[in-house]
């Protein structure tokens, strides 16, 4: 059985696009996690467009299960999560101008670089995970930088034109994910999953864990709809 963390990002960029402070990203997770949902994730971008230095905080401060917190792996996020301390890290590539995370981190670029990245967080206690393509080599270098768990982008996979295009990159991360487990690291995946493209993964029992935010914060904003109607006809009625 995989566990299911939940990434709250988007309740807070429903918050942001108003600039008040609900709906609240830390009572969201309150909220998955009494769903049952076995871990909560945050990204703390530098430009804290969704979550903000308050919101880790708060979530590090009440979350019961396990908090994860995406970051770019640049000095001023390892020192707020050598401060905050969350459970585990995950580190992603960053790009001021995304939408969202485009691509996995490209660690065998700097491998170096991020050995000595992984060493500051794990010295500080905090296990990390990378954030990378489906991607064989890239999966041998997290491990060798220290990399306790690797999270394979499903992004691509998510956004297949067709069918084929989807069973192509099915199989790209099925390969990943085989040449993961021939390490010694845990296994995630996540980016683009939700209700119908997520089926497939049930013939890989290799993956631990799935990391979903967008799908469930859209689908929470429809199946929810009727019933804050339902709640405002109520007061308008009854004037
Ligand atoms: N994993 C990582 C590393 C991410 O950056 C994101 C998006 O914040 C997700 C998973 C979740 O993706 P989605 O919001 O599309 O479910």
């Amino acid at each position: 059985m995989a566990r299911l963390a939940v990434n709250v990002d988007h309740v807070a960029t429903v918050r942001e696009a108003r600039g008040i402070d609900v709906p609240d990203p830390v009572l969201a997770a309150g909220l998955a996690e009494l769903a049952g949902a076995d871990g909560i994730i945050c990204h703390l971008r530098e430009d804290r467009r969704h979550i903000d230095d308050r919101d880790l905080r708060l979530l590090r401060d009440t979350v019961k299960t396990k908090l994860n917190m995406e970051m770019a792996a640049v000095d001023e996020m390892v020192e707020i999560a050598l401060t905050v301390k969350p459970h585990v890290v995950t580190l992603v590539p960053e790009k001021r101008e995304e939408l969202t995370t485009e691509g996995g981190l490209n660690v065998t670029a700097q491998p170096d670089y991020y050995r000595g990245v992984v060493e500051r967080l794990k010295n500080g206690g905090i296990p990390v995970s990378f954030f990378i393509d489906p991607d064989p080599e890239q999966v041998q270098t997290a491990q060798q930088c220290g990399g306790d768990i690797v999270e394979i982008h499903t992004g691509h996979y998510s956004e297949a034109g067709s069918e084929s295009e989807a069973i192509v990159r099915f199989e790209k991360i099925k390969r990943a994910v085989e040449s993961a487990s021939g390490l010694d690291l845990r296994i995630s995946a996540g980016h683009g999953l939700n209700y119908a493209n997520i089926k497939p993964f049930g013939a890989l029992p290799q993956i631990e864990e799935y990391s979903i935010g967008h799908s469930i914060v859209a689908r929470a904003v429809l199946v929810g709809f009727e019933r804050a109607v339902r709640e405002m006809i109520q007061l308008v009625n009854n004037f």
